[in-house]
Formats: structure tokens, C-alpha cells, sequence
């Protein structure tokens, strides 16, 4: 037998939504359910070994070649770009990237460079930059919502879900950025060195989203 795909897997929000993909094909995915502290996890009946990762590490590790495959939200994509294939839109991980800003503010419009406030520095820059608008940032490492609230931003570019921590903390989308779902990614060499393996996979995961 071909040695395990290894597939890196996104922790979190797409943990649950991937092992209930893997089961939902037929694999048993006992030891990745009951991992304990363990980050290497075996699927010994798809000859696949999961690797749980953050989500920007995913893309580290697929683009170095260490994992054959990723799930990663496409926001992580969209932020990191990098060299590999995107082979199928999982459907689960849904939301978007939005820009708000707080209750009632008017945004557009006006002379002065607006201050957008962000985890995602790219996403934000690229946005405005098809724009033709010159926008300052400041990268936030979390709660960006807090930005405009203490005054430091105009507005953010954010992931919105649901909206509740908008609605909460008196924000509002004004405009839509780009949607966002889990996404299946392949490192470029292994596409070739295991073409079919991964075409395989690929299938038995588009049969079933
Ligand atoms: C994300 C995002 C928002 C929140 C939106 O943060 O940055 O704060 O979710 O979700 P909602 O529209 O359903 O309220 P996350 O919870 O992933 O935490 P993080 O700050 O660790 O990224």
C-alpha cells in the first residue's frame, strides 16, 4: 500500500464540518474524534493521516509540500494567496467578508483617507485598491469590532456570520466583500506524483458535499 495522504485539516469552525464529510464518504474517523492532545491522526480505512493545523499553517504546510491536501476557508486563501490548487468549495464554513462600520456612519464619499481596521490586511487593501482609493490600516489580532468603537478606525473588513457580534456592538455592513466557504486545496507536486489517489478522493468528496 501507497503510503497515507496526508491531509491538513483546519482546528476549530471546520473540524466538525470536515470529520462529518469524512464520515458522510464511509470513513472511520474514530481517532480523530477521540485525538486527545494528539496532532497526527489516523483514517487507516482511506489510507489517510490527518494533520490538525491553524488555518494559515494549513496553507504552509500544503504549499511546502508536507501535506498532499488542505481544508481552509477561503478567507485564509484569499489573505495568504500562495502556490497550490484549489480543487472543490466544500459548501460548509459559509460567511463573508464584509466591510462595516459603526450605526448610521456614512463611509463613501469625502476627501479624507479612512482607516479600516483588520485581520486581513490583503483582503482590505486589494478591496479598496480596485477601488482606486487610498485607505490607511491597521491590523487587529482580534475582536476588530472594538476598532471603531474606540475610535481608531473608520470602519473594518471582517468575517461575517451571523451578525450578531455587529449587531451587539452597534456595527453595520455596508458593503459586501467576497463570500466565503471551506475549500479544498492540493499541493502541486503531489497532484502529479499522486494524481490518482487525490482524483479519487476529490470524487468521493464532491459525491458527497
Ligand atoms: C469572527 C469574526 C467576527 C465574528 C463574526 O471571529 O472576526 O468577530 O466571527 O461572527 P458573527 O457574524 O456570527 O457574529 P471569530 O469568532 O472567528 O474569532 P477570532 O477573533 O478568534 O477570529
Amino acid at each position: 500500500m501507497n503510503k497515507p495522504l496526508r491531509i491538513a485539516l483546519t482546528k476549530g469552525r471546520l473540524e466538525k464540518d470536515t470529520i462529518g464529510l469524512f464520515e458522510k464518504i464511509g470513513y472511520d474517523c474514530t481517532a480523530v474524534k477521540e485525538k486527545g492532545r494528539k496532532l497526527i491522526l489516523p483514517i487507516t480505512d482511506g489510507n489517510i493521516e490527518v494533520v490538525l493545523a491553524k488555518a494559515n499553517d494549513v496553507i504552509t504546510y500544503v504549499e511546502h509540500g508536507v501535506c498532499d491536501i488542505g481544508v481552509v476557508g477561503k478567507d485564509t486563501i484569499m489573505e495568504m494567496k500562495g502556490k497550490f490548487f484549489e480543487l472543490a468549495d466544500l459548501g460548509f464554513g459559509k460567511c463573508k467578508f464584509a466591510l462595516a462600520t459603526k450605526k448610521g456612519e456614512k463611509f463613501y464619499g469625502g476627501y479624507d483617507i479612512k482607516t479600516i481596521a483588520t485581520k486581513y490586511p490583503n483582503v482590505a487593501r486589494n478591496h479598496f485598491e480596485a477601488k482606486g482609493m487610498d485607505i490607511e490600516i491597521v491590523k487587529i489580532e482580534g475582536s476588530v469590532e472594538l476598532a471603531p468603537l474606540l475610535e481608531l478606525s473608520d470602519g473594518i473588513v471582517d468575517i461575517v456570520e451571523t451578525g450578531t457580534t455587529l449587531k451587539e456592538n452597534g456595527l453595520e455592513v455596508i458593503e459586501d466583500i467576497a463570500p466565503i466557504s471551506a475549500r479544498l486545496i492540493v499541493n502541486m507536486v503531489s497532484m502529479k506524483l499522486r494524481q490518482k489517489e487525490i482524483e479519487a478522493l476529490v470524487k468521493l468528496v464532491e459525491d458527497n458535499i
